[in-house]
C-alpha cells in the first residue's frame, strides 16, 4: 500500500501530464525512491492510479534497467559494459569490484551494502571505464579509484 507521501507525490507529478498513463516512470522512480526497489504490490497500486493492467506498469518498469524489481544494496553500482568502456577496461573493472565485494554481477553483498549492476553506456564515454554508484558518475577507474569510492560508500577494508 503506498504511503501517504508517495500517493501525493505521484499526485503531484500526474498534473504535468495530460494523460495519466505518461507518468507511469516517475510513478515507479517515487516508490523506488522510498523504497529502494518496486514490489508487486507497488506495481499494482501505480497501476489501480494510472488506470494500467499490472502487466501494463510491469512492462514499463522491466523495460528501463534502472528501476529494479527486486530488492538492491543500499549502494548500486552500475558497471558500463558498452563498448568504449569494454576497450578500456571493463573486465578488469567488473574483477575487481567482484573480487574486492565477494559478489557477482546481478548480486548484493550478504549486509544489503552493494549491488553491482551491468548498464549500458552511462555517457561518460571519453572517460571510460566509467560506473555509477547511487547515479554518481565515476569515471578514468583504475584499481586505486575503485578502492577509494568503495572506501567512500563505507566498505570495510577486510
Ligand atoms: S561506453 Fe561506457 S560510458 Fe559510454
Amino acid at each position: 500500500m503506498l504511503t501517504e507521501i508517495e500517493r501525493q507525490e505521484i499526485m503531484t507529478e500526474l498534473q504535468k501530464y495530460s494523460l495519466k498513463q505518461a507518468g507511469c516512470i516517475e510513478a515507479l522512480r517515487i516508490i523506488q525512491k522510498y523504497r529502494g526497489w518496486v514490489s508487486d504490490e507497488g506495481i499494482r497500486d501505480i497501476a489501480k492510479i494510472l488506470e494500467m493492467t499490472p502487466d501494463e506498469v510491469d512492462s514499463v518498469a522491466t523495460y528501463y534497467n534502472l528501476i529494479f524489481r527486486k530488492p538492491v544494496g543500499k549502494h548500486v553500482i552500475l558497471v558500463c559494459d558498452s563498448v568504449s568502456c569494454w576497450i578500456m577496461g571493463y573486465d578488469f573493472v567488473r574483477e575487481h569490484l567482484t573480487s574486492r565485494l565477494g559478489i557477482h554481477l546481478g548480486e548484493t553483498t550478504a549486509d544489503g551494502q552493494f549491488t553491482i549492476l551491468p548498464v549500458a553506456c552511462l555517457g561518460a564515454c571519453d572517460k571510460a571505464p566509467a560506473m555509477m554508484v547511487n547515479n554518481e558518475l565515476h569515471a578514468y577507474l583504475d584499481e586505486e579509484r575503485i578502492d577509494e569510492i568503495l572506501k567512500k560508500y563505507g566498505r570495510k577494508e577486510t
